[in-house]
């Protein structure tokens, strides 16, 4: 038997492809899930070539009504072998949905249909069941380098979209918990030694920064990726006269591509999106890592939230800290998935390679991660339970008012470098007397430098302490008062 009649590209070759090969090398058991993607792109082309006079009228509206009868049955036969709920809404519903946990009865979809080489393929058999030969003529100018490539762009634009929304979430949480801590302090850390006391909310914003440039980078790749693929052919642009405006419109791009060479093997897109996760993935992995720290007896900054923590089999005291463990581990994944792409892309020579299949594994793996754990924070963020008390106790013990000490004889005239050098030794008086700067008497300090007077105890309240950071940015009560009036009117319509 000649290979088999059904391959998209059967017609040169006279030998049947090694079966252990032709299984191992099919993408349709996970580029399956890009069936939304392949139906819209390839109703697009159908305008596009209706309009270029190759298919009529009538011949367009049946292949687009075959087309969506593909993932109808698509969905029938997925939803017969889950038979659950979830899968019939999603089926039901014509949208990308964005939760992509349904998607995997699809891969038994896959499993079931062994022909399929790829989901291009895959689409081009369904319709030919159901719409007979004139489904061969979609395929009419144009190739699957190009499909693959429109393919990938629009899932991406679907998850950046997921994870900007998602984002938004969770600054949302983090801003609630911020406006709720109020004066509530807690030390901030350098080195992972107590440096000076911070409100509890700066310390949140923090993160709300981050957020803001992480969403900053996904819309930033997103306005950079919005440009359609299709019309560029195989390589060098599509063999008819298609107006690639038709199908850019259709699918919601800004305009076609500009290079036929380029759009076919570009991955770039893909690279923006896996490394703007895998710097969102280290961020919440630092979240994760400083609530595993505090949740720790030694630090005892907060009470793990129950509901997102485990016991030990073993040892009956134990409350794990599961939720931020597993962030933080699964950050890695983003930070893999980048790498990936990475890797695969450098030594690519123009144009479309077949390595270029193993990108989108790494792509989908990315997103679900993120989304996954995206999904959780909003809640697990809004049910920390801090202990306030212990914060300040570790905020206002061990000398962390002695910067503004420095501070406050710097006010007097004294050097800066002398003052540090002063409120040195004063803090050695302390530790060898087992008291704080406040504890010390006036005379003890006059006996260091006379620029000491009776003012400077109220100079190192708790309060004098975070007020004296009143700049742009800085911890003074005032000033974290208008980060977040700012981070409110940013957050707009959320709130
Ligand atoms: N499944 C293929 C991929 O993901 C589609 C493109 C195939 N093109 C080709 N020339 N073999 O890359």
């Amino acid at each position: 038997m000649t290979n088999g009649a059904s391959k998209m590209w059967s017609g040169r070759f006279r030998e049947p492809l090694d079966s252990t090969f032709e299984k191992w090398q099919r993408s349709f058991p996970f580029d399956v899930r890009l069936i939304y993607q392949e139906i819209a792109a390839s109703k697009a082309h159908a305008r596009t070539i209706a309009a270029a006079g190759i298919l009529t009228p009538d011949e367009l509206e049946k292949t687009l009504a075959g087309l969506d009868r593909v993932i109808k049955a698509v969905f029938e036969e997925a939803y017969k072998l889950v038979n659950n709920d979830m899968l019939r809404d999603a089926y039901a519903s014509t949208s990308t949905p964005a939760d992509y946990a349904w998607l995997s009865p699809l891969n038994d979809v896959a499993r079931l249909n062994p022909q399929a080489e790829d989901i291009h393929h895959f689409v081009e058999l369904e319709l030919t069941k159901l719409i007979g030969s004139l489904a061969l003529k979609l395929h009419t100018g144009r190739s699957r380098n190009e499909q693959i490539a429109t393919d990938m762009r629009l899932f991406v634009r679907d998850s950046i979209d997921a994870s900007v929304k998602a984002l938004r979430e969770w600054s949302l949480a983090l801003f609630e918990v911020a406006e709720r801590a109020g004066e509530n302090v807690i030390p901030s850390f350098t080195h992972l030694q107590r440096a000076e006391p911070v409100l509890v909310a700066h310390w949140l914003l923090a993160y709300v920064s981050m957020i803001e440039r992480d969403i900053s980078r996904l819309s930033d790749a997103r306005k950079r990726m919005n440009l359609c693929p299709l019309g560029s052919g195989a390589v060098a642009g599509a063999t008819l006269a298609l107006d690639r405006n038709i199908a850019a419109r259709a699918l919601g791009f800004d305009a076609p591509t500009p290079n036929s060479m380029d759009a076919t093997s570009d991955r770039d897109f893909m690279l923006d999106f896996t490394q703007a996760l895998a710097t969102l993935g280290i961020h919440i992995s630092r979240f994760a890592e400083e609530l595993t720290l505090y949740s720790t007896a030694e630090f005892g900054f907060l009470d793990l939230p129950e509901a997102f923590s485990t016991g030990s089999s073993a040892m009956p005291q134990k409350k794990n800290p599961d939720f931020t463990e597993l962030i933080r581990g699964k950050s890695a994944r983003l930070v893999g998935a980048a790498t990936t792409l990475s890797v695969l892309m450098k030594g690519l020579p123009l144009a479309y390679n077949k390595d270029l299949q193993e990108g989108q594994e790494a792509v989908f793996d990315a997103a679900d991660t993120a989304a996954g754990i995206l999904t959780i924070l909003p809640a697990f963020t809004r049910s920390l339970k801090f202990r306030f008390d212990r914060m300040k106790t570790a905020a206002t013990t061990g000398y962390l008012n002695a910067m503004a000490a420095a501070t406050y004889l710097s006010n007097k005239g004294v050097p800066f470098r002398k003052a540090h050098e002063i409120v040195g030794d004063a803090v050695r008086l302390g530790l060898e007397s087992g008291r704080e700067l406040n504890d010390l008497k006036l005379e003890e300090l006059r006996t260091l430098s006379d620029a000491f007077a009776e003012d400077f105890f109220e100079a190192i309240t708790l309060e004098a302490t975070l007020d004296c950071h009143d700049v742009i940015g800085g911890t003074a009560r005032t000033r974290v008062g208008e980060a977040l009036a700012a981070a409110k009117a940013r957050l707009g319509d959320n709130i």
